[in-house]
């Protein structure tokens, strides 16, 4: 991959056991400016990468076997044998909870020799902003995991699944891997097949934090995941399916579902539509109908988020808002002109993002 910045990088001096193999990844987060719960629904969605991220520096220690993990948000210190297995009995024995993801991308990659793996950076992590996409990709990329961004972000998606038991779908990690610069990414996830999309220059894009973490969001999830499957084993895939087949399904909850997944995914392609055209006016009303779709039909808001739309969508110059990611908590994102949301104001934290690249390496061994 290619080396794009080492401005940051500091000098390495080897300790005694020390290689001069460091390695530094860096990995951004990610904000969904529409098309929620349609990735593992065989959908569309239009993520971009934002300008926050988590960066991974690995130090591999000759001899060693084990793999100390450190973090500089949390407590405690992992050590994890080089040749744990990918499985949740071996990786749920790892202590403390936060480094299993990163165990888990122990036992995919395999690395060669123990060594230090650590984490710093500014993406705030539970926020819906994508923290453990970026936490598995980029601790991936620093233990040289290679390949087409679309194999290494579902080999990271299964290890995070096996890790944390979130059977999450693969949007997050394939964003975070293939983003470019300036644009969001339409992507399909029957085919896996993705397009850029040039976001219009003149558009601001500002996250808010609701302050709600999301901390039913792993079961929650999984429960709207199982409804969806469900409701396909009668129809197909929900992302392939049209209203009026949705809309016929005699179980209210499966209906709901399925209404909420097939109109999202018409949002997404009219929303890119209006990317490419610079109609920020329509592009807010499709935020607006998204959220009230994932309040409504799929049920994953909370009063919180919907109060923070409202506020947002009532200020001039913001053209759109909706929650972002899985919900029940997490972040709203909202569009708008340049300076129309005054960040400072939002006691939980606010961020004006920028569409960025993808992960990369930032300092590779000398
Ligand atoms: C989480 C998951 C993604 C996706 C979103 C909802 O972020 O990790 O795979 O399902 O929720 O769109």
């Amino acid at each position: 991959m290619e080396v794009t910045d080492l401005s940051h990088a500091s000098e390495q001096v080897p300790e005694a056991g020390h290689t001069n193999n460091v390695t530094v990844a860096r990995c951004p987060g990610r904000v969904n400016l529409i098309g929620d719960h349609t990735d593992y629904n065989n959908g569309v969605a239009l993520p971009m990468a934002i300008d926050l991220y988590t960066e991974v520096t690995y130090d591999p220690i000759s001899g060693s076997q084990v793999i100390e993990i450190y973090s500089d948000t949390q407590q405690g210190v992992a050590k994890v044998d080089i040749d744990i297995p990918l499985t949740s009995e071996a990786i749920r024995e790892v202590e403390p909870p936060w480094s299993r993801a990163a165990a888990g991308i122990v036992a995919l990659t395999r690395p060669f020799e123990g060594g230090r793996l650590s984490y710093s950076g500014n993406l705030p992590v539970g926020a819906g902003l994508s923290s453990s996409a970026a936490f598995e990709v980029g601790t991936a990329l620093a233990l040289g995991i290679e390949g087409d961004p679309t194999v290494v972000a579902e080999q990271c998606r299964h290890a995070g699944e096996v890790a944390t038991g979130v059977p999450a779908g693969i949007m997050d990690q394939l964003t975070v891997l293939a983003a470019r610069q300036g644009s969001a990414l339409l992507i399909d996830f029957s085919t896996l097949l993705y397009k850029y999309i040039k976001l219009p220059e003149s558009m601001e894009v500002v996250v808010v934090h609701s302050g709600q973490q999301r901390i039913l969001a792993g079961s929650a999830y999984a429960a709207r995941r199982a409804e969806c499957e469900a409701a396909a084993l009668h129809l197909g895939s929900l992302g392939e399916i049209s209203y009026d087949v949705a809309n016929a399904l005699p179980d209210d909850t499966m209906r709901r579902r399925a209404r909420h997944v097939v109109s999202e995914c018409e949002r997404v392609k009219r929303f890119a539509r209006c990317m490419e055209k610079g109609d920020l006016r329509t592009a807010g009303q499709l935020m607006v109908e998204s959220h009230r779709s994932l309040a409504g039909d799929f049920e994953v808001s909370t009063p919180v988020l919907d109060r923070l739309v409202d506020e947002l969508t009532s200020l001039d110059g913001v053209y759109g808002a909706r929650l972002t990611g899985a919900g029940f908590g997490g972040c709203v994102v909202a569009i708008c002109d340049p300076g129309s949301i005054d960040i400072s104001t939002f006691k939980n934290g606010a961020w004006v993002v920028k569409p960025s690249a993808g992960a990369s390496i930032v300092q590779a061994p000398s």
